[in-house]
C-alpha cells in the first residue's frame, strides 16, 4: 500500500474483518506521515522511499518500485498517494486506487476544491484501477455524495472519506477473492 498522509484509508484495510489478504508493506514517498505511524502499530512494514532525496524522478521511482517488489506484492493499493507513477508498475501488479470525486468530473489532486469551485451539487468517491493515465481506469466502485450549501473542503473530505474506506475495503476483499474482472473500461462483479 502507498500513502502519502493520514492513513485513514490504510486503517480501514487493517481493521477490516475478511479482507482475504494482508497489507505487507506500506510506502511512502515522505517522512513522518500519521500513515507510517499506523502500519507500525499494526506491525505491518514501512519503507520511505522520500522524493526529496532523489535528484530525478525516474530514480525516485524506480527505487520505490525495487523496495515494493522485494515484499512480493499481489495487489498494489494507493490511499492518498500524491505522486503519479511511472509505467513499469502497471506492468508489475494490479493498483487500486481511490479518487475523492465521481470520475472522470474532477481529476487530479484539487478533486475536492475544485468541485467545490465548480458548484456541483453532488460529487463522491470512486475507487478504481491504475492504467497509466492518472485517475483513468476501469472503475470498480462509485458512491455519491451530496455536496451541502455551505460545504468547506475539510467538511466535504471528511464525509467522502468516509465513504472511501467504505468502498476501498470492499473493493480490496473482491479482488483478494478473485471476484473481479476487467473487460476494456468495465469490471465485472462475480457473484
Ligand atoms: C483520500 O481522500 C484520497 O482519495 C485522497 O487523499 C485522501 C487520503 O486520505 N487522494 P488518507 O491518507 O487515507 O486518510
Amino acid at each position: 500500500m502507498l500513502v502519502s498522509g493520514s492513513g485513514t484509508n490504510l486503517q480501514a484495510l487493517l481493521d477490516a474483518d475478511d479482507l482475504g489478504g494482508e497489507v505487507v508493506l506500506v510506502g511512502a514517498d515522505r517522512h513522518g506521515v500519521r500513515a507510517l505511524e499506523r502500519a507500525m502499530s499494526a506491525g505491518v512494514d514501512t519503507a520511505v522511499v522520500a522524493f526529496a532525496d532523489y535528484d530525478d524522478r525516474d530514480a525516485w521511482d524506480a527505487a520505490l518500485h525495487v523496495r515494493v517488489a522485494a515484499a512480493e506484492p499481489d495487489l498494489v493499493v494507493l490511499a492518498g498517494f500524491m505522486r503519479i507513477l511511472a509505467s513499469r508498475w502497471v506492468r508489475s501488479w494490479p493498483l487500486l486506487n481511490t479518487h475523492p470525486a465521481l470520475l472522470p468530473a474532477f481529476p487530479g489532486a484539487h478533486a475536492i476544491p475544485d468541485a467545490l469551485d465548480h458548484g456541483v451539487k453532488v460529487t463522491g468517491a470512486t475507487v478504481h484501477y491504475v492504467v497509466e493515465e492518472v485517475d483513468a481506469g476501469p472503475i470498480v466502485a462509485q458512491e455519491a455524495v451530496p455536496v451541502l450549501p455551505d460545504d468547506t473542503a475539510e467538511a466535504l473530505h471528511e464525509r467522502l472519506k468516509m465513504v472511501e474506506h467504505r468502498l476501498l475495503v470492499d473493493a480490496v476483499r473482491l479482488h483478494c477473492r478473485g471476484r473481479l474482472a476487467v473487460d476494456g473500461r468495465h469490471v465485472r462483479i462475480a457473484s
